[in-house]
């Protein structure tokens, strides 16, 4: 049995986000989520990796906790990407690979990969078939709706079925679309029903209660969450009650607080540049989404340079 059935049913998986999901935050969502969760680490680049660059390569690096953990490449080309995949799993020795066939941004699909692969069937098709051929781990395959119609998905996930692919994550929304309207979970579900291997639903999932409805309406196997993880590492947990009808208690502020702090210090020692909490800032701002007062807040964030200060700044409160 694949290891995303291992842990829980239905999967519930963190969404690769470039930038954001790096291994201070991915260590920090486990702590707070629970061990109910895949993690999906943020693309990386094959041709980078394969040229020996240090700084994409160690992007791939996690630690322990963050398991089950799955690495996410991007790139058009299969031998490249297969070659990438055999020096990562050597390297670091994720649980599984996943290809991106969804990224919609025009530097990604200028080069013909990310969601440019919805329109390049055959080639999709031989870098899954690439992929699988170098690494004995589960390959799954991240994609959207298609690149103008949602319907692109029904052929394209069967393309991707065929060639070998142990599942399939569906973003509902198409590539034109980029994050605008509604995710189209009905739509993944009809994908779904045509399918033999396990399809995670993605899109606009924001907490036990909207997970509950998209699998209802989907009958997939679980769903993806990307935007709403962040400032909120502990929406697994909450997901994983509401699905088992258990109580949760949102965390309190004092607890809040400390989690920041942890976070602040994990990402400081994955980033010693002389700054580190000016990178964190983009995760900072989502940590006081909804928060009273927090445009005020803000404002000292900005002019934080170390934790001990950031500490202070929270405790004020
Ligand atoms: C900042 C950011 C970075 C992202 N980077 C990636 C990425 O590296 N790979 C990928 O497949 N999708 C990426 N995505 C898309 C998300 O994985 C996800 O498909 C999308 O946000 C929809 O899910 P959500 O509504 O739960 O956020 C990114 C999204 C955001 C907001």
């Amino acid at each position: 049995m694949p290891f995303w059935f291992q842990n829980r049913k239905p999967i519930l998986a963190l969404a690769p986000m470039a930038d954001m999901t790096d291994s201070a935050f991915c260590q920090t969502a486990r702590e707070c989520g629970g061990p109910d969760f895949i993690v999906f680490r943020e693309m990386a680049n094959s041709e980078a990796i394969v040229r020996g660059n240090d700084r994409t390569v160690e992007m791939c690096r996690f630690g322990g906790v963050e398991r089950p953990i799955v690495q996410q490449l991007f790139g058009a080309d299969p031998s490249v990407m297969a070659e990438a995949v055999r020096i990562i799993d050597d390297r670091f020795g994720p649980d599984g690979f996943d290809i991106n066939m969804g990224c919609p941004a025009r530097k990604i699909v200028g080069n013909f990969n990310g969601s440019a692969l919805m329109r390049e069937p055959s080639k999709a098709a031989a870098i899954v078939r690439a992929v699988k051929a170098a690494t004995a781990k589960p390959v799954s395959v991240k994609t959207r709706l298609g690149w103008t119609s949602p319907e692109e998905i029904l052929e394209f996930s069967k393309i991707i079925e065929d060639a070998g692919a142990d599942l399939i994550t569906i973003h509902g929304r198409t590539k034109e679309q980029g994050y605008s309207g509604t995710a189209d979970w009905a739509t993944i579900g009809k994908a779904k029903s045509r399918l033999s291997i396990p399809v995670i639903l993605n899109g606009d999932v924001s907490g036990g209660e909207s997970a509950r409805k998209a699998l209802d309406c989907s009958g997939c196997d679980g769903v993806m969450v990307g935007r709403c993880t962040l400032g909120n590492p502990w929406i697994f947990a909450e997901i994983a009650a509401f699905i088992d009808k258990r109580a949760w208690e949102a965390p309190d502020w004092g607890e809040r607080v400390k989690i920041i702090i942890r976070h602040a210090e994990r990402h400081a020692v994955a980033h010693p540049e002389p700054a580190p909490l000016v990178s964190l800032r983009a995760h900072l701002v989502h940590y006081f989404k909804g928060v009273p007062g927090a445009g005020a807040w803000r404002e000292k964030m900005v002019r934080v340079s170390e934790i001990g200060e950031l500490e202070s700044v929270l405790l004020e409160k």
